[in-house]
Parts: C-alpha cells; sequence; structure tokens
C-alpha cells in the first residue's frame, strides 16, 4: 500500500512540474508584451505535425493567423517561444542588413558523438565563418562546369531507366531520388553508386532512413531541435550510428583511395582534399591557410548529401508533376529544348543548358510552389529591436522565416495555387518586390549552391 501511495505522489509530483514548467513557458510573450498565437497542450503551436498535417502546411496555417496582427508575432515550437516573421522588409533586416544579429541558426550539433552533424548548415559563429570562407571556391560555376560531364554521364542512365519504365506509369520521386543519389555521391564521395540499376541496395536504403518515413520521427527531430543543448547533453543522436558509419566508412575510403592514386578528378570531394592537405584549393587564391582535419571534411562531404540530395529530387519530382497536368506548359518546353538541340543531335551542353529561358521559369515557378526549404532559421545572438513597433526579439531565441507562404502571398502573386510559368518573364519578375521569392534564403548564410546556378546565368 505505502508504495503505491509513494509511486502516486511522485508521479502527480511529476505531471505538476512537467505542467507548470509547459504554462511558464507559454506565457512568454505575454509577459513580454508580444502579440503571440494561443499555444495548446503539448505541441504549442504545431497540433497535428506529422498526423494531420504536414509541417509546411501548419506553418502556412500560422502566418495566415499572423499576419494581420503585426510583422512579428509569438509563436510555439512544442513549448520553445520563437518569433514568427510575416514581413518580407523584416525578413531582409534580419537575414542581410543586422546579419551580425542573426548569424546562426541554433541547429543541434554534436561533434563528440556525431562528428557528422559538424557541418555548414549546423555549426556557428567564427567556426561557420571560417567554413564558409574555406568552401566558397569549391561552389563557383567554373567547379560545376569542370562536372558537367560526370551529371550528364549519369543522365544518360535516367534516360534508360526512364524507358525502361515508361511502359507503366513512373514513380518519379523514387527514380529523381536514385539520379540525384547518383550524381550527389558520385562528386561528393567518389563513389559509383549506381542506385538507377539497383546496384546499391544499401545506399538507397540508408537514404530512404535519412529522407524518407524509415528514418527519425518527426517529434524526435523537433526535439534535438528544440533543446538542441539538452539533447547533447542525453547524448541524443540525430542519424542512427548505421547511418554514421556508412558515410564515414565511403567516404574516408575514397579519400584513401584517392591519396593513394594521386587521383585528381576535379569534383567536390578533390576539393576538400585539398583543403585538408594544403588548406587551399589549386588555382584558388586564399590567405587562409589553415587546413581542414579529417573529421572536418567528413562532415562537409555528408553535408552535400544531406543538404543537396532532397532538395534537388523534390524538385525534379514536382516540376516533372506539374508538367504532366500542364500539356500547354509542358509543349512550350519541349518545342525551346527541341529548337536549342536541333544541331547538335540532342547533345545539351553546360551553355545550352542555361540559355533555356523557359526551362528555367518553369523550374522558378516549381521552386516558388514546392520550396523544399519551406521555411529558414535565425538565432538572435544579441537583442534586436524591430524597427516599427515595440518589439525586441530577444537573444537566445530563435525568429521562423515562413518562405512558402510568402511564396504564396495574394499581395505578390495573383492567383497562387496556380502554376504558371509566365510569372518569371523579365518583365513580371520587375513587378514584384524582390523579396518576395527566395527559394535559395538570403544574405550571407543562403543557400551556397545558389551561387553556383546564379552566377552562371550572367
Ligand atoms: C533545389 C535545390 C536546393 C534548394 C531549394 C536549397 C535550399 C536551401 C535553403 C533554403 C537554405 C537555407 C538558406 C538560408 O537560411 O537563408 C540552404 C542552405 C544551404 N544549402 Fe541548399 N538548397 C538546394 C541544393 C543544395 C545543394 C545541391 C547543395 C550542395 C551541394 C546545397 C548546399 C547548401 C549549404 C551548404 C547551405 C548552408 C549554408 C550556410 O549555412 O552557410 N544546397 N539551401
Ligand atoms: C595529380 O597531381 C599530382 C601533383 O599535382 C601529380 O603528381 C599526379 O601525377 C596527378 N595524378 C593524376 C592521376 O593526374
Ligand atoms: C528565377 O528567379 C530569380 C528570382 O526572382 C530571378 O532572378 C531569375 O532571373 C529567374 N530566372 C528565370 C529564368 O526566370
Ligand atoms: C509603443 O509604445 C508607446 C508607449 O507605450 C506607444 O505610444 C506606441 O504607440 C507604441 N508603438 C507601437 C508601434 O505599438
Amino acid at each position: 500500500m505505502g508504495i503505491i501511495v509513494i509511486l502516486f505522489s511522485v508521479i502527480l509530483l511529476i505531471v505538476t512540474a512537467i505542467y507548470l514548467y509547459f504554462k511558464k513557458s507559454y506565457s512568454y510573450f505575454e509577459k513580454e508584451g508580444v502579440p503571440f498565437i494561443k499555444p495548446t497542450f503539448p505541441f504549442g503551436n504545431f497540433q497535428g505535425i506529422g498526423s494531420k498535417y504536414h509541417f509546411a502546411t501548419i506553418l502556412r496555417k500560422i502566418y495566415d493567423e499572423a499576419k494581420g496582427k503585426s510583422k512579428v508575432v509569438g509563436f510555439f515550437n512544442f513549448i520553445e517561444p520563437g518569433y514568427f516573421i510575416t514581413d518580407i522588409e523584416l525578413v531582409k533586416l534580419i537575414t542581410v542588413k543586422n546579419f551580425n544579429s542573426f548569424v546562426n541558426r541554433g541547429m543541434f550539433v554534436n561533434e563528440e558523438n556525431e562528428p557528422l552533424t559538424a557541418h555548414l548548415v549546423n555549426i556557428e559563429d567564427d567556426r561557420w565563418r571560417f567554413m564558409r570562407n574555406k568552401l566558397s571556391p569549391v561552389f563557383t560555376s567554373g567547379k560545376l562546369r569542370s562536372m558537367y560531364a560526370i551529371i550528364n554521364g549519369l543522365s544518360e542512365n535516367l534516360i534508360k531507366a526512364t524507358e525502361k519504365q515508361s511502359k507503366n506509369s513512373i514513380e518519379v520521386k523514387n527514380l529523381m531520388t536514385k539520379f540525384t543519389v547518383d550524381v550527389v555521391s558520385s562528386t561528393s564521395f567518389g563513389m559509383n553508386a549506381n542506385c538507377l540499376n539497383d546496384e546499391n541496395k544499401e545506399l538507397h536504403e540508408i537514404s530512404r532512413e535519412i529522407f524518407g518515413a524509415e528514418g527519425a520521427s518527426p517529434m524526435k527531430l523537433f526535439f534535438l531541435f528544440a533543446f538542441p543543448e539538452l539533447s547533447k547533453f542525453l547524448k541524443l543522436r540525430q542519424f542512427s550510428k548505421r547511418v554514421t558509419n556508412f558515410f564515414i566508412n565511403v567516404i574516408s575510403e575514397n579519400i584513401k583511395y584517392r591519396e593513394d592514386n594521386n587521383d585528381n578528378r576535379s569534383d567536390f570531394l578533390n576539393m576538400l582534399i585539398q583543403l585538408k592537405n594544403k588548406g587551399s584549393i589549386d588555382g584558388e587564391f586564399s590567405t587562409e591557410t589553415k587546413k581542414l582535419t579529417l573529421n572536418e571534411i567528413l562532415a562537409q562531404a555528408f553535408l552535400f548529401f544531406f543538404a543537396g540530395t532532397d532538395t534537388s529530387s523534390t524538385t525534379a519530382s514536382y516540376g516533372l508533376t506539374e508538367l504532366a497536368f500542364h500539356q500547354d506548359v509542358q509543349d512550350k518546353l519541349r518545342q525551346e529544348i527541341l529548337a536549342m538541340t536541333k544541331d547538335t543531335n540532342g547533345e545539351i551542353s553546360y551553355e545550352t543548358l542555361h540559355e533555356m529561358t523557359y526551362l528555367n521559369q518553369v523550374v522558378n515557378e516549381t521552386l516558388r510552389m514546392h520550396t523544399p526549404g519551406f521555411a529558414n532559421l535565425r538565432k538572435a545572438n544579441e537583442d534586436f529591436k524591430v524597427p516599427g513597433t515595440n518589439i525586441t526579439i530577444k537573444k537566445g531565441y530563435k525568429v521562423w522565416i515562413p518562405t512558402l507562404a510568402f511564396h504564396f502571398e495574394e499581395k505578390y502573386w495573383k492567383n497562387p495555387s496556380k502554376f504558371d510559368p509566365d510569372r518569371f518573364t523579365p518583365e513580371e519578375i520587375a513587378k514584384r518586390p524582390p523579396m518576395s521569392y527566395f527559394p535559395f534564403g538570403e544574405g550571407p548564410r543562403n543557400c551556397k549552391y545558389f551561387y553556383l546556378i546564379s552566377i552562371y546565368s550572367e
């Protein structure tokens, strides 16, 4: 009997403590005098995440509720208070003009336990500045041009795989994932993955574990993200040991192979090896010659996989799906491609690819409606008073930028649910404020890959 009473009391105490903790957290914005969206226990403003709604849908709903209230409102990621931005001028202040107050994202990093988490997207402050500087020469159009042949060669496999399937219906996401995994693992790890020919079941499984439903539950990811320090203390992992070991082994083996055989292929991996051995990349001017460690380049090679695979394959899949639903767009695009390859026997060069204006409009419109980076994040590293309001974004709190919601804002996009590549003619672009569209983020911490594709178009 006694033990039951004690047990009961302990449970009651724990429940009460948790309740009080949530209640205290949920009163944060009221105390601060900041307008906020009412949270409910225990998900805060993310009720229905993973079950009823996609994360991106929830953020759009919050945007719709918040935008009339204030250009920044308080809201809750489970229990963690955050600032939600509803105004594009404020996005620009945070990501560009006042970047120094918002350098980091506040992501989970546990370098000791999980070295692969210490990559450019996650690392902070001077560590990030150093690494971003080191990696900048990796992302230039000249470097992409030198990888074009590899990508072009792999696309032959894609054509064959498509032809094989095209008698039936094509499961396009699966197909595009295999293709992007082949491209990224070839250019970043020097690995001949050949997922398109179903030769690498293990890598395919691993990719599904990282990006697909088989991976970490959204709950766990949210916990890691809401409480990065606590998660580190509890030794939680973002990826399973299997995933971590797989990448560490594959990448290290290929590095060793290239070093032993003086293999000078020009791709991402070789540039990383140069940064490890010499501190700079051949032919690139650099004042900072500190070398990168093996763990540092393993994490960055993994980053290319992590940041590059799902973003690209999702974009390609949605683009193809929209073409299937819009025969007129598809016909027009086919005309452009046929006209520009008339004299080349179907070969598409790096230059021609970029001269295909309508193709690039189709990609732009796909990225507007199906934005893989549907939210951008920053963490305040000092207090920031929001101009024109009485609101101060407090040091240590996260700022959420609902990119996808801006891409559907009727102020900037007429009939936003309609797929229409003509929104990206130069005349139409000129009619909108530039910050109404930013699928690659903004400011010094935007997508590195963005430079690759934008620099060329000049
Ligand atoms: C369609 C393809 C892609 C999309 C839509 C995309 C989108 C994004 C977005 C929205 C961000 C956050 C930007 C911000 O916070 O302002 C980002 C960051 C980043 N992306 Fe991409 N990305 C794509 C492909 C790639 C590829 C292929 C790579 C590398 C090979 C890459 C490397 C990075 C890196 C390194 C960062 C972090 C930069 C930093 O923190 O300094 N991305 N990307
Ligand atoms: C790679 O470069 C090194 C020195 O820069 C050279 O000695 C070696 O022969 C090259 N290897 C290949 C395969 O081109
Ligand atoms: C794609 O969108 C960006 C941003 O609005 C713009 O700078 C670029 O010119 C667009 N490209 C095309 C081909 O529409
Ligand atoms: C800020 O607070 C002051 C004093 O309480 C008030 O007069 C002013 O209207 C407020 N400004 C805004 C933008 O809410």
